[in-house]
């Protein structure tokens, strides 16, 4: 990891919501580790989002404000959801100066009804944004109706309140050239979404949205108040394709030793499936491409083998030469490391993934 490289990246982000009245509420599943999170939250994010409840409580003295955007389901998630929200942390000694302030997104008046319950029994308030999906066919409910019906539901029931609306635009990842069409067509069901929400009286306070793919189109879409892009730290080989960040702007590769030559028009590398992650794209050949030779794609995967396409090259790879690779999506990548080997100017040094796995953190 380059941390200058992360830094620049974590600014730009950061400026570009001010600039247009966002917060940026950055999704920390990409990097799972403090220090980056820092980094973020230095440059100027307004609280962090998180995935799991490791990631909150690992983050949860980081900030007061996080955001778990995915639906809390099953007693165990409920309970550490609720011991944070009463100030707790995994870290024994607590957070210090104060509870942590909670979000959750969800999507089901039954998953609802159980964190109500859970708060109520804790005597704790957490805040809820009610999910509507926007075209990604994966979490949110269908439509205006639905968001209207579970907003009604949240304010009605003990130990939670009504924040406003999240969604993913997960489902865009076209050049940003050609994302004007789906971009305006999530902004039509946003908007359809916000007119009912005001006509029943429940104004959100927040309109939680946004993706790296389309990171800097977010000012398009009517009603947003933040953007949880979090792949946009490290970028990765998606970015690039898409056109949403230059090479100069990965943060992130995975350092890789040829360790084979034998088979004419390959390289061999020791990083494999467990190091970048078998992540295909679609409409993308391969799984990542080496950055000093960006016409070599990693055109095959297994376990402890990475394939070097040599067909679109001059180069040629001795073995025990050391490259660097570009996955095709950072985040899925990063989480297999134990530890991370971050540059910092001249300095070296590791960079833990607290967040990592699933089991409660304790400091
Ligand atoms: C719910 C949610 N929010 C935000 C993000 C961050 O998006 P990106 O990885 O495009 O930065 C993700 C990524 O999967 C997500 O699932």
């Amino acid at each position: 990891v380059d941390l200058e490289v992360a830094r620049g990246n974590a600014r730009r982000v950061a400026r570009y919501a001010r600039e247009h009245g966002l917060s940026w509420r950055p999704h920390v599943k990409t990097h799972k580790s403090r220090a980056v999170a820092r980094i973020q939250l230095e440059a100027g994010a307004s609280g962090l989002t998180v995935a799991t409840l490791r990631e909150a409580e690992v983050m949860a003295d980081l900030t007061h404000d996080l955001l778990l955007a995915y639906p809390p389901v099953g007693r165990a998630k409920l309970e550490r959801l609720t011991h944070l929200a009463a100030g707790g942390t995994g870290v024994p000694a607590g957070n210090g100066d104060g509870p942590t302030r909670l979000t959750v997104a969800l999507d089901d008046p039954g998953v609802l009804a159980s964190l109500a319950g859970a708060c109520a029994e804790r005597e704790v308030e957490v805040g809820v944004l009610v999910e509507m999906d926007v075209g990604l066919g994966r979490t949110g409910v269908a439509g205006p109706e639905e968001v209207v019906a579970l907003a009604r539901a949240t304010d009605a029931a003990p130990g939670v309140f009504f924040r406003g609306l999240l969604f993913y635009p997960g489902h865009i990842r076209s050049r940003e050239e050609e994302q004007a069409g789906p971009v305006a067509a999530v902004g039509e069901r946003l908007a359809g979404a916000l007119r009912a929400l005001e006509a029943a009286g429940h104004p959100p306070e927040v309109v939680s949205g946004g993706s790296t793919p389309t990171l800097w189109r977010s000012h398009l879409l009517p009603g947003l108040t933040e953007i949880r892009s979090g792949s946009c730290i490290y970028f990765d080989r998606e970015a690039v394709e898409v056109g949403v960040a230059g090479p100069d702007k990965l943060a992130y590769t995975v350092l890789a030793t040829v360790v084979s030559t034998a088979v004419p028009g390959r390289a061999v590398v020791d990083a494999g499936s467990k190091a970048l992650a078998k992540e295909a794209r679609a409409g993308q050949e391969g799984y990542g491409f080496v950055l000093d030779h960006p016409e070599v794609l990693v055109a095959g995967l297994s376990e402890e083998h990475g394939i070097l396409d040599l067909s679109n090259t001059d180069w040629r790879p001795r073995v025990g030469e050391r490259v660097r690779l570009v996955p095709n999506h950072v985040c899925v990548s990063v989480n297999l490391q134990d530890a991370l080997l971050a540059r910092d100017g001249e300095e070296h040094r590791w960079l833990a993934l607290e967040g990592r796995g699933r089991g409660p953190w304790t400091g």
